[in-house]
Parts: C-alpha cells; sequence; structure tokens
C-alpha cells in the first residue's frame, strides 16, 4: 500500500500510521485501558480545601482512596499538608501502618468482633458508637497493655451510624469510666452530616446544633475531647458553621464538586483512556452489540473500544454515555458488554490505536465522573470506586513530572 500518512482505507477511516496514542516514543502497554491519576491534581485540592476553611484536615482514603490508589493518595495528602487520614475498616487502617504510615488514623466501622489488638497497638484511632464496642476496644488495650484512643461518634441526623442523642450520655459516662481506668482515652467526637449538598443551610444547621448539645453532654460526663469534626466535602466546601477542628475530606480530594452548580477549582484527578482496538464501516439500517439496542440510521464508523462492564464501566452508559477521539466526542453506541464498548465516529477520521478518553477534564470537553454519574442516575463516587477490573493505573505528579 502506498498511501501517505492522511490517507484514508475507506471514508472516515485512517490507517494505523495516523494513529495519536500511545505517541510513537512510548512503548506499546499491554493493558487496554489504563486510569492515570494525577497525584499533584490531589495535592492541589488538598491545598484548595485547607486555604478555604482554614481547619485541620482528614483525607478520607478509604476504599482504595476512591479508586484513586490508598497509599500513593495517603502520602500526597500528608505531604500537601493533611493532618488525618480516614478509613473505614481495620484492615485499612492496618494497611496504612504497615505500609509505614505514623500520622493519626481514624477507623469507623470496628464492631465487637474486629480483632482490635493490631490497630490499639498501633495507635489506630478507632470510631465507638456503642458500649460494646468501647468495651472491646478496652479489652484489646488492657491485654495489649496500652492505652487506646477512640472518637464517640453521635448521631445528629444521618441515622446511619452513631448513637442516638438518648444513648449519648450512657456512651460518654462509660467512655469516661473506662478512660478512668487507663484503657482508653476518647480524644475525639464526631458526627456525619446527612444534607450538606443542599445549598440551604437550615438542615445542616439543624445537625450542628445537636452536635453542640453532644459536646456538652461529653465534658458533663467528664470527657475533655480535643478534637471535634462534623464536615464531609460538602460541609467543608459550603458550610462554615460545620468546620470545627476537622473536615474530613474525601470526594473533594479527587476533584468532586460535591455541591450542585458551586464550583471551587477541584480538579478532578483521574483520567481513564483507552484506543481503538478495531473500526468498521458499516451501512445504514447495521445493529450495534447485543440486542441490537442501537441500529445504524447511516452509513457510519463504528469504533471498538476494549472496555466494558467488567471494568467498572457502567451499563447505563449504552445510551447517553460519550467518549472523545481526537479531540471530538462520540456517541457509545449499543449494549456495553463486560470487555468491549461501541462508540459511533460517523465520518470522522479515526484511526486503530487512537487514544479513547473515556473520562478526563470537563475544562477540555471530556466527560468527568459527574457526567457519568448523571446519565447513568447515580453519584460521582460510585463511578470512581466502581473503575478497576482489567484496567491499569498509572500515578504521575505532573509538578514534579515523576511517574510510576
Ligand atoms: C464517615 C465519613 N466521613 C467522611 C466521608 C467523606 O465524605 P465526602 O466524600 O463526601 O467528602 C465519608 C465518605 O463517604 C464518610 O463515610
Amino acid at each position: 500500500m502506498t498511501e501517505n500518512a492522511g490517507s484514508r482505507l475507506y471514508s472516515g477511516v485512517m490507517t494505523p500510521a495516523d494513529r495519536t496514542w500511545p505517541p510513537a516514543s512510548a512503548p506499546v502497554p499491554t493493558a487496554l485501558a489504563t486510569r492515570i491519576v494525577d497525584l499533584s491534581a490531589i495535592a492541589r485540592n488538598i491545598r484548595r480545601i485547607r486555604e478555604h476553611t482554614g481547619t485541620g484536615l482528614m483525607a478520607v482514603v478509604k476504599a482504595d482512596g476512591f479508586g484513586h490508589g490508598w497509599l500513593e493518595v495517603a502520602h500526597t495528602a500528608l505531604d500537601a499538608g493533611a493532618e488525618w487520614l480516614g478509613v473505614a475498616t481495620v484492615d485499612e487502617a492496618l494497611a496504612l501502618r504497615g505500609a509505614g504510615v505514623t500520622a493519626p488514623v481514624l477507623c469507623w466501622l470496628a464492631d465487637p468482633w474486629t480483632a482490635l489488638a493490631d490497630a490499639v497497638k498501633q495507635r489506630v484511632t478507632i470510631s465507638c458508637a456503642n458500649r460494646e464496642t468501647l468495651e472491646a476496644v478496652a479489652l484489646a488495650a488492657r491485654d495489649a497493655g496500652v492505652t487506646a484512643q477512640v472518637h464517640l461518634e453521635l448521631d445528629t441526623g444521618m441515622s446511619r451510624g452513631g448513637a442516638s442523642e438518648d444513648e449519648w450520655l450512657a456512651l460518654c459516662a462509660a467512655a469516661a469510666v473506662l478512660q478512668a481506668a487507663g484503657y482508653l482515652v476518647a480524644t475525639g467526637l464526631w458526627s456525619h452530616l446527612a444534607l450538606a449538598v443542599d445549598p440551604d443551610p437550615s438542615s445542616t444547621r439543624v445537625q450542628r446544633e445537636a452536635f453542640d448539645r453532644g459536646v456538652v453532654v461529653a465534658r458533663a460526663a467528664g470527657l475533655a475531647p480535643a478534637t471535634l469534626h462534623l464536615a464531609n466535602s460538602a460541609g467543608a466546601l459550603e458550610h462554615p458553621d460545620t468546620w470545627l477542628d476537622l473536615v474530613r475530606c474525601g470526594a473533594s480530594l479527587y476533584g468532586i464538586e460535591t455541591v450542585r452548580g458551586r464550583t471551587h477549582g477541584l480538579e478532578p484527578a483521574m483520567r481513564v483512556v483507552s484506543r481503538v482496538t478495531q473500526l468498521r464501516r458499516v451501512q445504514a439500517g447495521t445493529g450495534v452489540s447485543y440486542g441490537h439496542a442501537y441500529v445504524a440510521r447511516r452509513e457510519t464508523t463504528l469504533v471498538l473500544v476494549p472496555v466494558g462492564y467488567g471494568d467498572g464501566i457502567p451499563r447505563g452508559l449504552s445510551s447517553g454515555g460519550e467518549v472523545v477521539i481526537r479531540g471530538l466526542r462520540h456517541p457509545v453506541v449499543g449494549a456495553i458488554s463486560m470487555d468491549q464498548l461501541v462508540v459511533d465516529a460517523r465520518d470522522h477520521p479515526v484511526a486503530l490505536g487512537d487514544e479513547v478518553v473515556l473520562l478526563g477534564s470537563p475544562e477540555r470537553g471530556e466527560p468527568d465522573a459527574q457526567e457519568w454519574a448523571d446519565v447513568t442516575g447515580t453519584i460521582s463516587h460510585e463511578i470512581l470506586t466502581g473503575l478497576g477490573g482489567r484496567m491499569v493505573r498509572r500515578h504521575i505528579n505532573t509538578d514534579m513530572k515523576v511517574t510510576s
């Protein structure tokens, strides 16, 4: 074949020589899709939040750092000024300690059946919302010969975790007894916001008032908690009366603007890219993928992208999802399969090997997790934590030009 780089094999389909990704100088990765996490974006997000609230910050790195890599995010967060790390499970906390992270870590889903000895020995702060867990922590501390640190959780309106206001005095009194015996110290009190994504502050104010009552009760019971915390990302970004000593931020670290219509200059930290693996030109009337839910209305170019719901791409993007190839948006068409999806590129030039941006930066016209969440009827948190499967993950630091 003697065609030059700009020529077409047939209308709309370019030759492999024209591909845009990976660049000719880069090795061709074996993985078909990659999550690229820019740690410098996370660091900038953290600095923005800290400047905004002027409080301490607990970086929430549970669920593998919302899919961004728990250890890389933990180091980045601490370097950027976060004082605390927050996780759900004791295993997540112990993984941080096992990796040499010595910063304060709070874990909020221990129960009386959780093995707690290692956690108390390794100075993991354990959240307690009932006497049973408090006593399990005290026993573990006694056996280990250490004093455990606990934060007591009050339910101020979330009705998920936490002691109810009715149970709170008894919980605080039990903590005071165990504290006097030297088994533990209640160093903090906390609660979680249910409605902070609502810019109207009234419900959040009700929670703050309930929290204030809880602090008074705890102090009257003889506790002297030094660290009070209530705000999640939405509270940190929008509701100053929830800031207290620490804000506990997850979503915002990763660039999710949690309150609709409000932007705080946060940058999405994750890009998801794949590449064009097959191309075909089809006639009008051609049905695409399982069930032929999409039928081409005219002659067009179909592009195969080798990722699917087995990698966390929601099937709900089968209608309404879009990707970017060569700077142009193209619709996902037909049912997304476990390993593959199809894009309709119409007559736009596309070549085998072209980069396909699945998630990127809205500033560059690329879809972000919020866009996927809107199309599929969920929230960005679920999109980001659901990604994975066979995708590889690569960390970069665009400030330092470091990649791993
Ligand atoms: C107890 C607790 N605190 C804080 C967070 C962080 O919330 P967000 O991601 O909205 O900042 C979470 C996350 O789900 C959480 O469960």
